[in-house]
């Protein structure tokens, strides 16, 4: 995405609400001249900065849901540190700072494959509602999300557009199966041996590791929705660099949507 295209301004909190154990969901309306959220794209994410002065750096979250009848977008966010516990705070009508939609979008070609899963894990789930809701729109294809949680006090209820039951796993067996999200996959892959699958997978780098084992064993393709610390999310400061199969990429500019098999998951896990 080019820079021009990106966004910058105050958004207006139009909904913040707690979703689950830790985990919220705000919406969040551009004002007029910066509301065309149809440019927004799966995968892609904002910067934004609560306006207090507490608030000292923007933080990045990916774009989980877009309304362009409202010209709105949605973030789902957990709380772990200073802006996210401002973020939740915030009321409708409160104002924040943000810029994007920042990084590539990604968006497979549905023809190509039987079935597109997105595997998320935690909060890692967050891109994958706005994949959801594109990828099914498109002909012939079945997208089938995995959902990983350590607890069902964690597990957001979540509004997919497709029809596929969504796959949940706890780690202590409090919903859905019991284990980790990555021995299921692994079963439905076995199962669906000979299928053309592709695999988007987003959440804490270990599991993400995992998943791109599996897939690699299995000679399937993998994307990852990778997370670094990030400060200007603009390619400037240089700070969210890593080593790829193809050189030195910035991922909030190249990325944050890898192919798997390009990183370097022993200088991440
Ligand atoms: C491209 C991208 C998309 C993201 N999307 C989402 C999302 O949709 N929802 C969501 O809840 N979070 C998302 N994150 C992570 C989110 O940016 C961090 O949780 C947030 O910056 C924490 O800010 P804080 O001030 O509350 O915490 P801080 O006080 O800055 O940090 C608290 C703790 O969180 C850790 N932390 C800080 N930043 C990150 C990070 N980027 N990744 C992992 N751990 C971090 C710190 O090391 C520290 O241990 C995303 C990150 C990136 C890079
Ligand atoms: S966050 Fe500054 S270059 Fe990526």
């Amino acid at each position: 995405m080019a820079k021009d295209t990106i966004q910058i301004g105050e958004c207006t909190v139009v909904l913040n609400q707690q979703k689950a154990q830790g985990i919220w969901e705000m919406e969040l309306k551009a004002p007029l001249y910066l509301s065309d959220v149809s440019a927004f794209m799966p995968g892609q994410f904002v910067c934004l900065v609560p306006l207090d002065p507490a608030s000292v750096m923007a933080r990045p979250f990916s774009i989980s849901k877009i309304s362009v009848f409202s010209g709105s977008f949605t973030l789902l966010y957990k709380l772990v540190g200073k802006n996210t516990e401002l973020m939740t705070k915030l009321i409708p009508g409160d104002k924040v700072y943000f810029w994007g939609p920042l990084g590539q979008g990604f968006l497979p070609k549905s023809s190509t494959y039987d079935e597109i899963w997105l595997v998320g894990g935690g909060i890692g789930i967050a891109p994958f509602v706005f994949y959801n809701e594109v990828m099914s729109k498109l002909p012939e294809s079945i997208v089938r999300v995995f959902y990983g949680n350590r607890t069902q006090a964690e597990i957001i209820p979540l509004d997919l557009y497709s029809k596929e039951p969504v796959v949940i796993t706890t780690d202590d067996g409090s919903a859905g199966y019991k284990g980790p999200v990555t021995d299921v996959v692994a079963n439905f892959m076995k199962a669906a041996m000979g299928d053309k699958i592709l695999v988007i997978t987003c959440g804490p780098n270990i599991m993400m590791s995992k998943v791109a084992e599996i897939c690699q064993q299995a000679g399937i393709e993998c994307y990852v929705i990778l997370e670094t610390i990030m400060a200007c999310g603009l390619n400037s400061c240089k700070g969210c660099t890593i080593n790829t199969e193809s050189g030195i990429k910035s991922v909030c500019h190249d990325g944050p949507v890898f192919p798997a098999k390009e990183v370097h998951w022993n200088e991440l896990v």
